[in-house]
């Protein structure tokens, strides 16, 4: 049996805009075990949220283009009919974003959104519906869940709105969990308890989660597994010892040394990646990185670099990641040896 939760192959979504079709994602492959917990990481802009949109199909018909393959427990999700996906959607696969408002329905009580989501998912009667809404309520860590039952979402703080949300996303029990940026807006207190949550989530209901983040940070506490997004494509996939013990791609290496550290020198400027993500109207035509990239030669400029195994779980889209990796090891051995 395999333990394989979610297979996404070559995976392209293209809108139709006013000056044409754009791409923005562009033949992404990555796969998510069962209750794996695998980041995606990239800055604005790289096609993070496309991504998992595409996954739940979240477009408005006719506005977008799929290619390639989004195979979930042998189903190819981009060639199931709508009601199928309607049914994967509240069943299987749930979704929490960055803005609980967005989600949760300002009309109803909390409660009442968790238990007819459950109702209609586990074929239980009302009550014992209200009964399991108050206990999920409790498990996201919603001090006296009978009474924030019966609350409305502006009647809750910010951080636990988030928790609402997620117990909203979790009434159906998926499989799979896509947290967009869940945590951006939160203080980092609040951030911190719900980081804590979701590693028990998974533990506890062995749920799959794909969750997306500026923060390396937030990566480093959580996930297994990372990929990072750039400009549309995956440009490197790692363990996460891997990720931070000996990134190859530049631009994973950049974005490990833009984060800040708790006893580095705040007098000196912290590290940025100079430049900014281009616009998908303006894509470069070789490695899509080349235009930022203190490495890049002519053969970037001028072509898409293969994706290379480095091992069995690091894999890098770069044409020079070997050279680079080479000079920066005598690198280290002439800082060591001064
Ligand atoms: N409906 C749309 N029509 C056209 N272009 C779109 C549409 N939605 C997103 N894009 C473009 O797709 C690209 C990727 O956007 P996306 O929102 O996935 O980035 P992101 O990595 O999630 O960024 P952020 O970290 O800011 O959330 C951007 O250039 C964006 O402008
Ligand atoms: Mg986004």
């Amino acid at each position: 049996m395999t333990d394989l939760l979610l297979e996404i192959n070559d995976l392209k979504t293209s809108f139709y805009t006013e000056t044409g079709l754009v791409t923005a994602v562009n033949g992404v492959s990555f796969n998510v075990k069962k209750g794996e917990i695998v980041g995606v990481v990239g800055e604005s802009g790289c096609g993070k949220s496309v991504m998992s949109q595409t996954i739940l199909r979240l477009f408005e018909e006719g506005t977008v283009e799929f290619e390639g393959e989004i195979n979930f427990k042998g189903n190819n999700l981009l060639t199931l009919s709508n009601k199928q996906m309607n049914k994967v959607r509240g069943d299987q696969i749930s979704m929490i974003f960055q803005d609980p408002l967005s989600t949760l329905n300002p009309v109803h009580s909390v409660g009442r959104q968790i238990s007819e989501s459950i109702v209609l998912h586990q074929k239980v009667s009302k009550k014992v519906a209200e009964q399991k809404a108050i206990e999920l309520l409790q498990l996201v860590g919603i001090p006296s869940p009978e009474k924030r039952a019966k609350e409305y979402p502006h009647n809750l703080s910010g951080g636990m709105r988030q928790r609402a949300m997620i117990a909203v996303a979790l009434a159906c029990r998926p499989e799979l969990l896509i947290a967009d940026e869940p945590t951006t807006a939160l203080d980092v207190t609040i951030q911190a308890q719900i980081l804590d949550l979701m590693k028990n989530l998974n533990t506890e209901l062995d749920m799959g989660i794909i969750f997306i983040t500026h923060d390396l940070g937030v990566v480093a506490e959580l996930c297994s597994r990372v990929i990072v997004m750039y400009l549309g494509e995956v440009v490197e996939e790692a363990s996460l010892e891997e990720l931070f013990s000996r990134p190859l791609h530049p631009y994973t290496q950049g974005l490990i040394k833009s984060i800040p550290q708790l006893d580095g020198d705040r007098t000196k400027p912290l590290h940025t990646i100079e430049g900014t993500v281009p616009p998908l109207t303006r894509v470069p035509i070789g490695c899509r990185f080349a235009t930022r990239c203190q490495f890049a030669d002519e053969q970037c400029r001028t072509s898409s670099p293969p994706v290379s195994e480095y091992s069995p779980t690091q894999k890098v889209k770069c044409w020079n990641f070997e050279q680079i990796l080479a000079k920066q090891e005598v690198a280290a051995d002439v800082h060591v040896c001064t």
